[in-house]
């Protein structure tokens, strides 16, 4: 077993885990953060990206033992509680969610684009989504997410009331 000191959406975990463990399987089994899915488990589909010292990275292909000391961030930990990110609200107001299983790799690999590029082209949003699949096909209404989302951060918008976004959308349960 391996020690690791693992800060994980602000929170510290000192952990004892097997060399070959992968975050994903750290951040559901040990920690039930549950909006980290598994898709495809080999780097192919995204819908594991988290970000690691404030890099994207799937985490089905990274170990927790090589991560003593990074800083982990998933969907969960985009907000303070009682508030959605930017992101999240403009993901829900573009309706792009089907069955909403790449959903949080699509928002965690927007909140990686937009912390590095404030207005992003049309090329770089594709560019920058190539890296998680959607099989519902909701491509362009997340396209259309991310240019809403820059729109409310460069607005100074970052965090939204989450009572009163269920409220107006009518949202019994938000993945946070
Ligand atoms: S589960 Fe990690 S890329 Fe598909
Ligand atoms: S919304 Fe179903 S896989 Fe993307």
């Amino acid at each position: 077993m391996v020690k690791v000191s693992l800060t994980v959406n602000g929170v510290k975990y000192d952990l004892d885990v097997p060399p070959t463990e992968r975050l994903l399987d750290t951040l559901r089994n040990r920690l039930g953060i549950s909006s980290v899915k598994e898709g495809c488990g080999r780097g192919e589909c995204g819908s594991c990206i988290v970000l690691v010292n404030g890099n994207p990275v799937h985490s089905c292909l990274t170990l927790t033992s090589r991560l003593d000391g990074a800083e982990v961030t998933t969907l969960e930990g985009l907000a303070p509680q009682g508030k959605l990110h930017a992101i999240q609200v403009a993901f829900i107001e573009a309706r792009g969610v089907q069955c909403g299983f790449c959903t949080p790799g699509f928002i965690m690999i927007t909140k990686a684009l937009l912390d590095r590029v404030k207005e992003p082209s049309e090329k770089e949003i594709r560019r920058w989504l190539s890296s998680v699949l959607c099989r519902c096909g909701s491509y362009p209404l997340y396209f259309e997410a991310v240019k809403r989302a820059a729109k409310y951060i460069k607005e100074g918008k970052i965090y939204f009331d989450e009572k009163e976004v269920r409220e107006k959308y009518h949202l019994k349960v938000l993945a946070r």
